[in-house]
């Protein structure tokens, strides 16, 4: 049973802020803001049959901590997008319709596809909600993972869809088997999130691309690759050479991950341009986006030298955490992403009290009611005063 979060049940629980809408913590983040927020009767956020999310009873105050609770990139912007920011402000009072149409031409280029496949959105968020509400206003269910990245389902259910939650395997990959035996006349969309979030598990790439391939046929499959760059050794691939087979899937990427700009705010879906148009009869003009994010965009998706060195960085770091995560004995689910998720010994909600008494951000799960702990990973001295905190608690 869960209960509907109205505003009696918020200020009991001590979420709402005097005055004001502030949500609980967690819940006032893009990683899983939605619309159909319920707490379950342990006062725990619902986010799925299998998952629960604990939040902290008084609001953190994330300037002074250390964030490794919303998967962002810790050396971002890079410095070719500042000075692109710094320089393109004055332009602001203009239209940025040149400008948009240069990056989606760039983006369509190293996606290998025209521009008529690209929609552009200020951070993927805003394109999974797009597509949720075209594809479900009028109802129809969506199958997914479960767990899986809640966005786009949470806005699908929130105009009426039905959703249709495929626990993922023994080794957290998505059940593409059954997911696809879950497909049926009113499935409008499947959802599937590679690398995962929150779990950080990959779904190898030559079962997607043959379940992509085949079940697209029936149905179109959105694949949201927000972390695939981040993917190091991964047995993976992007689903986009998908639509150069005439196949019908949607591919969203963002600039918040690997390109270190999730406050900046741009991302974008690649699809087949019927697709595409579709979601843009609910938009004016594809304009969401602000001059400044444009030219900082432009100038990160040829800055690889960023790209690669977070790729390294981010991978160092993640070594370092899971060596000690080792030694302490914790088992983690191995991470193609830059987070990492483990089950703890303590209530989620006491690890989230302890870590913000040592001004740590991370956030907390249940998963089928096991208690888990999902890390960011920050640099390597963010990890050293993570694992030397998480050392201490007991
Ligand atoms: C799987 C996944 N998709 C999409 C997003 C949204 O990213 P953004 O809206 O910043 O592009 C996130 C953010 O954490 C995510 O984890």
């Amino acid at each position: 049973m869960t209960q509907k979060i109205d505003r009696r049940n918020l200020l009991k629980s001590g979420l709402m802020a005097i005055g004001g809408m502030t949500l609980a913590p967690h819940l006032s983040m893009g990683a899983f803001a939605n619309t159909d927020l319920s707490l379950d009767p342990e006062n725990r956020i619902y986010r799925s049959p299998m998952v629960r999310e604990h939040f902290l009873d008084k609001k953190p105050d994330l300037s002074k901590m250390i964030r490794i609770g919303a998967n962002e990139n810790p050396y971002g912007p890079p410095k070719s997008a500042q000075k692109a920011v710094a320089e393109s402000v004055a332009g602001g009072n203009r239209y940025a319709w040149k400008e948009m149409s240069d990056l989606v031409d760039k983006i369509a280029k190293k996606e290998g596809v025209s521009k008529d496949y690209i929609m552009m959105g200020p951070g993927s968020s805003d394109l999974l909600e797009k597509v949720a509400l075209v594809l479900f206003m009028h109802g129809g269910n969506i199958v997914s993972a479960d767990p899986c990245y809640m966005s786009l389902v949470q806005v699908a259910k929130s105009v009426g869809a039905t959703w249709k939650a495929v626990p993922v395997t023994e080794n957290h990959s998505h059940d593409l088997k059954a997911m696809e035996a879950a497909v049926d006349k009113d499935t409008k969309l499947v959802y599937i999130c590679n690398p995962n979030n929150p779990t950080g598990a990959i779904t190898t790439g030559k079962d997607l691309l043959d379940f992509c391939s085949r079940v697209s046929e029936k149905v179109p499959i959105f694949v949201d690759e927000a972390y695939i760059e981040l993917a190091v050794g991964a047995d993976t691939e992007s689903m986009v050479g998908l639509l150069q087979k005439n196949k019908n899937v949607i591919v969203a990427r963002t600039f918040s991950k690997i390109m270190g700009m999730a406050g900046i705010r741009v991302g974008y879906i690649a699809a087949q341009p019927a697709f595409i148009k579709q979601i843009e009869k609910i938009t004016r003009g594809g304009m969401g986006i602000s001059y400044t994010s444009i030219a900082a965009a432009s100038a990160a998706i040829d800055d690889s030298e960023f790209q690669v060195m977070t790729r390294k960085l981010n991978h160092e770091a993640k070594t370092y955490l899971l060596a000690n995560l080792d030694k302490m004995g914790y088992k983690y689910i191995p991470s193609y992403t830059n987070f990492v998720i483990f089950p703890i010994n303590m209530p989620g909600k006491d690890m989230l009290t302890k870590l913000a008494a040592k001004n740590i951000s991370c956030r907390a799960f249940d998963i089928q009611n096991k208690p888990w702990l999902r890390v960011s990973i920050g640099t390597m001295d963010e990890m050293k005063s993570f694992v030397s905190a998480l050392g201490t608690i007991s």
